[in-house]
């Protein structure tokens, strides 16, 4: 596995030891990276990782800010948190790895990107996905040109309440979690890598068309479960992007149709290329030992190795706020069946 040597003596801050943030801690622990210190509200999460990481841990993040002087910081807090805990690292110098979705409105987003300018500071949202064998592929074969010029695109993820394994699908859980708070939640913010792909896959889109379903069949009638929206993109590509955590089944890929033929993925699976008869031509197998937490190395390896180098990651600010506000977008306009957006 490749290690971060050279960045033994950085010193790492992580806010919010929940799920992620302690996805991203051991990760960092076992990739060889510098000095680890967590922030973390809950006391008793606060103690557990400490103690497994053998790390400093705080109860207050300016006072963290202020006694450790992080070189990098981590923000894996609830959604609502993001914006301001970043602007309040980068103001005090730290390069900035912030969990996606970039925020849960724009309020902030441009005090940040002056912040971040003024600073000379790297940032990066989390665009795990990314870093994924399947849309990895996907994407190195759209810019090979394979199935010539794109016409369309069809991304879904589908999820049981939630892609967080400890959630096992428990809906009580779910219902006390950030995620069913409807200031911040909501199955569109929570799904926003599939708009990230999209957007990544196609470029720059205006939102034409976007339906939702708010959760009312599984008990949070306040949330969105689902939405469907149709992106027009710069080049003339058409996405279709299908969110929904409501589902019994986990559902994850996209099909995307080329004028020479199609691209398919879906999660787990190899990624199919056909020609327009239908017939595979290509196939590009997962791994078999390949591990989802791989994505996760490799995008942080990624985030270390642009720090490095001092140049824009791809996942930056720019385009986190292109995401969030396809996001935002299809919350506010969106209404319940078919809407049309004119
Ligand atoms: N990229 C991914 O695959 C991925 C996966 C899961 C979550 N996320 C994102 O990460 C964020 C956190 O999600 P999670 O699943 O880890 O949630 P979580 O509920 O498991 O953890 C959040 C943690 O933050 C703590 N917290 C509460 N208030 C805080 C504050 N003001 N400052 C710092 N910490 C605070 C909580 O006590 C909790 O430990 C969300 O924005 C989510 O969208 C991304």
């Amino acid at each position: 596995m490749r290690s971060l040597v050279g960045y033994a003596g950085m010193k790492i801050l992580i806010a919010g030891a929940g799920s992620i943030g302690q996805r991203h801690a051991r990760n960092l622990r076992t990739i060889g990276a510098g000095t680890l210190a967590v922030f973390e509200p809950d006391a008793a999460k606060r103690t557990t990782i400490s103690q497994e990481l053998s790390c400093d841990s705080y109860n207050n993040f300016d006072e963290a800010l202020r006694s450790m002087k992080p070189d990098v910081v981590f923000v894996c807090s609830p959604t609502k948190f993001h914006v301001a805990q970043a602007l309040a690292a980068a103001k005090a110098g730290a390069h900035l790895f912030i969990e996606k979705p970039l925020n849960h409105t724009m309020d902030g987003v441009d005090a940040l990107s002056k912040e971040i300018e003024k600073n000379h500071l790297i940032c990066m949202v989390g665009c795990n996905m990314r870093f994924h064998h399947g849309p990895r592929t996907v994407k190195k074969l759209l810019v090979q040109g394979e199935i010539g010029p794109v016409k369309n695109a069809d991304i879904t993820v589908v999820f049981n309440f939630t892609g967080r394994a400890d959630f096992e699908g428990k809906l009580e859980k779910y219902s006390k979690s950030y995620n069913a708070d409807p200031s911040q939640g909501g199955a569109t913010r929570e799904c926003v890598h599939e708009i990230d792909l999209a957007l990544w896959y196609s470029g720059p889109a205006t939102l034409k068309s976007a339906t939702k379903e708010m959760a009312g069949r599984i008990g949070l009638p306040a949330i969105e479960g689902a939405s469907n929206l149709m992106l027009q993109h710069e080049n003339g590509v058409v996405s279709n992007v299908h969110l929904s955590i409501m589902e019994p089944v986990y559902r994850r890929g996209c099909t995307i149709q080329g004028e020479k033929g199609s691209i398919e993925w879906s999660f787990g699976g190899d990624v199919i290329v056909r020609d327009t008869s239908g017939a595979i031509t290509a196939s590009y197998p997962q791994p078999q030992s390949y591990e989802v937490n791989q994505m996760y190395i490799d995008e942080i390896l990624y985030f270390f190795d642009c720090m490095k180098k001092n140049v824009t990651p791809q996942g930056n600010l720019d385009d986190a706020t292109r995401a969030l506000a396809v996001a935002l977008e299809t919350i506010e306009r969106a209404e319940e069946r078919a809407t049309v957006i004119a």
